[in-house]
């Protein structure tokens, strides 16, 4: 019986939901949502808080800042509220009404920036406004979710062991892709291991992590508009894209069965469906990580008239679609980065990425 007296101390790490009764083709999904902060990023937070705290850069009158427009937010919150740090949230427009009063049920700040930045967009104006800040006042102190190593380092020490523990036999890992931290942390710890695990980054269509073109992308989590910092594309063997219909299509039919995920793990069983299917994989043993659940999404994903606006009406039959045809993107290890790629300017944390405090 786990008991616990901070809510940081609770993550359920050892629940896995076999979709073979769901798709008649054996994946089994890793449920990262049950915890307090309601999602993976729980793992992020709580080593990125930890680490600056070791490192002197935190201390009790620091006021921890952060870009985020979701889960992150809502985890730092309620670490913030947990260790008695105070915690300024900036986010913008696409931060739904749910997140924002959680974060403030949580003691939390939230601002909300008004504009976009021509080159940049919401992201940009939400990192100027994190800088501006941090000039403004030296006990702020900026993690920095896209650049901190110690991001991928929570997935290195906690997600990927127990999935190692789990699966000894583990033959392909599917890993959504945003800030890239839970992708780098498991391709790193199975790379180093010596498994032979195939690793495969699910991204969104219209996200430029791995290539192609930027385009409108309706839901958070994964996917960015700029390069991550933390992506290392020689640990990656493969990525593929998934159209944002196909995301909501996957989560509909999981939620036909009871099974109510975020959007983003929509988007990363549609791609492992995909690829599992185009190559014929029935003998593999493959897991993929579902990072949040879906009540966050209740107001998009799963609501008919937001769906339909979107993407059409024939995307609220979920068995309108056996599995996502996802599109692969190109093999891992290759450097080329397309045009928009090099155009995107991103000045990290510090030059090392690692959170500082005060003025950058
Ligand atoms: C719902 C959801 N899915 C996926 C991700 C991507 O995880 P990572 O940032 O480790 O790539 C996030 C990150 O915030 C998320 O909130």
């Amino acid at each position: 019986m786990p008991v616990i007296s901070v809510p940081q101390a609770f993550n359920e790490e050892e629940l896995y939901v076999d979709l073979s009764a769901i798709y008649g083709r054996s994946l089994f999904l890793k449920c990262e949502g049950f915890n307090f902060a309601g999602s993976i990023k729980l793992k992020a937070a709580t080593e990125m808080v930890e680490t600056a705290e070791r490192e002197g850069i935190l201390t009790p009158d620091s006021i921890l800042i952060e870009s985020s427009s979701g889960n992150l937010g809502v985890a730092l919150s309620m670490i913030a509220a947990s260790k008695g740090y105070r915690f300024l949230c900036v986010t913008d427009s696409r931060c739904n009404l749910a997140t924002r009063l959680m974060m403030e049920a949580l003691g939390s700040q939230v601002h909300i920036v008004a504009g976009q930045r021509s080159n940049g967009g919401l992201l940009g104006a939400r990192l100027d406004y994190v800088r501006a800040m941090c000039a403004s006042d030296d006990r702020y102190v900026w993690l920095s979710q896209y650049t901190n190593p110690a991001n991928w380092k929570a997935h290195y020490q906690r997600t990927a062991p127990a999935i190692a523990r789990a699966f000894p036999k583990l033959d392909v890992l599917f890993v959504g892709a945003g800030t890239t931290g839970t992708l780098m942390g498991c391709a790193r710890y199975f790379r180093e291991s010596r498994r032979p695990v195939h690793i495969v980054a699910v991204d969104s269509v219209g996200s430029v992590s791995f290539g192609g073109p930027p385009a409108r992308r309706m839901i958070p989590g994964l996917g960015m508009s700029v390069r991550p910092p933390l992506l290392d594309e020689s640990f990656v063997d493969e990525a593929v894209r998934v159209e944002e219909a196909d995301t909501v299509r996957a989560c509909r039919r999981l939620a036909k069965r009871g099974f109510l995920f975020g959007g983003s793990t929509g988007t990363v069983v549609s791609g492992a469906m995909g690829w599992l299917a185009r190559h014929d994989a029935r003998d593999l043993t493959a897991v993929a990580v579902a990072p949040d659940l879906g009540e966050r999404y209740l107001d998009t994903v799963y609501q008919a008239n937001w769906v339909q606006a979107l993407y059409g009406a024939d995307v609220l039959d979920p068995d309108g679609q056996a599995a996502g045809p996802s599109e692969p993107v190109r093999s891992p290890g290759s450097n080329t980065r397309s045009r928009q790629e090099r155009d995107d300017s991103w000045t990290p944390a510090s030059p090392e990425g690692r959170p500082r405090r005060g003025a950058w």
